[in-house]
């Protein structure tokens, strides 16, 4: 009753803010990502009858409180679906800064979903491992399919999971990640989804998520980076548009934030294709080309205020690395 499982962090290209059932973690608005294939949480589970407690270690660190909890219950629904009492010894290993706008929590729930289910017996579908790691974490259910994922608004428990809406090797994305800060961010993205509502703009911008949602999509199908680029960095600043004007308001933007955005329109006008994004943290994310990565990371390294850079090309679904595996999702990988 062992299983390590590897998955990707993801970015959203649509984001997932705010939900229709907080404690299911059911979605205000479709949203649309891309696994990114060197940003990874590696995840093992173990469930014996003779532990006295479910533990947690997060990077060989022992952890407990809020953290540990909402991991214990992820747990605790793999359980109930398994149909056995036993806890579990859970330890997560991530490559990247945790709580900084880089989606650890979508890379180590997806993990954890897709190793505590195999370690359980499990025999999950794609779309059941997608809905299980939502459980955790909403975006976590983007990172379970391979690829390009979307993940329909609303629904029910069994009814919202992502899918892939094209594999890795399709497009030859590049994520470079500038992080301007690596500090654990003080409101974490389930107190913001809570605080969505309160802010005028909310309804707005669900109210025309779907037609960006389509927009990106049919922009990812056709690898049509100038239709992709302003609907991502439109819809990247109307939900930071909600969270400044939420009550209590979160104003995750430092400086350096603001500096690379500019960067990056002065970088386009000279001729260089990229686009940015930024989750639930001050980091931002520069997509562009594969041919393009190389000068755009060497630009974004030179910026005051930008520490380092992390660089990913599109990602694979989560996938086992040891254990019994009944779970045949889509392998693929590249790195650009
Ligand atoms: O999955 P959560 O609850 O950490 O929320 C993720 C929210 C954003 O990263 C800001 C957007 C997204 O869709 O990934």
């Amino acid at each position: 009753m062992n299983a390590t499982a590897i998955s990707c962090s993801n970015i959203a290209f649509i984001k997932y803010w705010g939900n229709t059932d907080p404690e299911l973690r059911l979605a205000a608005n479709p949203s649309l990502s891309m696994n990114l294939a060197d940003l990874t949480v590696t995840a093992t589970v173990q469930f014996h009858a003779d532990f006295p407690a479910d533990t947690l270690t997060i990077n060989g660190k022992s952890v407990t409180g809020g953290a540990a909890k909402r991991v214990f219950r992820q747990m605790d629904i793999i359980r109930a679906n398994a149909g056995f009492a036993h806890h579990a010894r859970i330890a997560t290993e991530s490559n990247f800064p945790a709580g900084a706008g880089i989606a650890s929590s979508a890379a180590a729930f997806s993990a954890l979903a897709v190793a505590g289910a195999t370690a359980a017996g499990l025999s999950l579908s794609e779309a059941e491992l997608s809905a299980l790691a939502r459980r955790g974490s909403g975006s976590a259910c983007r990172s379970v399919p391979a690829g390009f994922a979307q993940w329909p608004a609303g629904g029910a428990d069994e009814t919202s999971f992502a899918e892939s809406i094209a594999p890795a090797g399709h497009w030859n994305l590049v994520d470079i990640v500038a992080i301007v800060s690596a500090k654990h961010k003080t409101v974490g993205s389930t107190g913001g989804h809570a605080l969505a509502d309160t802010s005028a703009l909310q309804a707005a911008r669900v109210a025309t998520a779907a037609e960006r949602f389509i927009a990106a999509k049919e922009a990812v199908l056709a690898k049509d980076l100038p239709a992709l680029g302003p609907v991502i960095e439109e819809d990247t600043v109307l939900m930071h548009g909600v969270m400044m004007t939420s009550r209590p308001p979160l104003f995750y933007w430092q400086p350096a934030t603001l500096a690379v955005i500019h960067a990056a329109r002065r970088w386009r006008a000279d001729g260089i294709p990229v686009y940015f994004t930024i989750d639930a943290g001050p980091n931002v994310h520069l997509i562009c080309e594969r041919p393009h990565a190389d000068a755009v990371e060497s630009l974004a390294r030179a910026l005051p205020g930008v520490q380092k850079t992390m660089r990913s090309g599109v990602g694979g679904g989560t996938q086992i690395i040891n254990g019994e595996c009944n779970y045949s999702g889509i392998r693929d990988k590249v790195t650009n």
